[in-house]
């Protein structure tokens, strides 16, 4: 399958799940959105970015969604923010949590796999937070997108889940973890269920397609693409919003990373 008929199908099924996703969360994060300073970042999210420095600095986050972490980098501090984002529908949400805010990002829709040259050495931080990768046919391609965005000595921030958790069938809490897929995975896992997990709903959706890239595929990518690698943890949290079955049961496996890299 052409890669970008998969960006195709998985765009069409994030424009089926932004109406329920809208339904779940909008009013609540734009109640939350208008306390002045309101962030919805993580303690290790906002550790890592703490450290790296994010005041004053121009920042974009690739796959943004509904913009609510890019918002909150804005909140800690950050000047110009543009988030990137291919549905429709998450590009009007992150607008409305904007207004808000009261804020001024920006929120662009298109492939990130097709932004503009004109955004080329315009950050010195780039984020990917949470349920990114998957969706990326070409990992090294991504990264490439990533690093001409950024100024030279700027730094592309990721924090992900883990891919040893694509090895477990995902689950609620009481389910079996089931090992049914090899870390190792040649070509991508197909599904129809949809993508409403936050609110469970089950529906005929669009073929989904996710792709496995190995921690080691990913930080090769980084390097490809002309970034030096300066900071890298893992973590035993669940960030994601399935796994429920991994995170209290069994050995203790790494669930997520942060991974920072800079562009030499
Ligand atoms: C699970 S969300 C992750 C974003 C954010 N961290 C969050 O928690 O809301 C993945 C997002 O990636 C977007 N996406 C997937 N493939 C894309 C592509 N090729 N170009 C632009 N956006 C894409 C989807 O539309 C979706 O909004």
């Amino acid at each position: 399958m052409k890669h970008h008929d998969i960006t195709a199908s998985n765009r069409a099924a994030w424009d089926e799940a932004a109406p329920l996703h809208r339904a779940h969360n909008q009013a609540d994060l734009l109640a939350r959105f208008a306390e002045p300073g309101h962030s919805e970042l993580d303690e290790v999210e906002t550790a890592v970015l703490t450290r790296l420095g994010v005041v004053g600095k121009d920042v974009a986050q690739l796959c943004c969604n509904n913009g609510r972490e890019l918002i909150s980098v804005r909140n800690l501090g950050a000047r110009r923010c543009v988030g990137f984002e291919g549905a429709a529908g998450f590009v009007e949400q992150a607008r409305e949590l904007n207004a808000a805010a009261g804020l001024d990002c920006a929120f662009m829709l298109g492939d990130v796999y097709e932004i503009p040259t004109a955004y080329d050495e315009q950050f010195d931080v780039v984020t990917v937070t949470i349920g990114v990768l998957n969706w990326m046919p070409d990992v090294d391609k991504f990264f490439a997108v990533a690093a001409r965005l950024l100024r030279p000595g700027g730094a592309l921030f990721i924090y992900e889940q883990h891919p040893i958790m694509d090895m477990v069938e995902p689950g609620a809490a009481g389910d079996p973890v089931a090992w049914n897929y090899p870390y190792f995975r040649q070509g991508p896992r197909v599904y129809t269920e949809g993508l409403d997990y936050f609110g469970g709903t089950t529906y005929e959706a669009k073929p989904v397609y996710e792709i496995q890239h190995t921690l080691s595929a990913v930080i090769m990518a980084g390097v490809k693409a002309g970034l030096g690698l300066s900071d890298f943890a893992e973590y035993p949290h669940h960030i994601s919003n399935t796994w429920y079955n991994v995170e209290r049961q069994g050995p203790q496996l790494p669930m997520c990373y942060t991974l920072v890299m800079e562009k030499i």
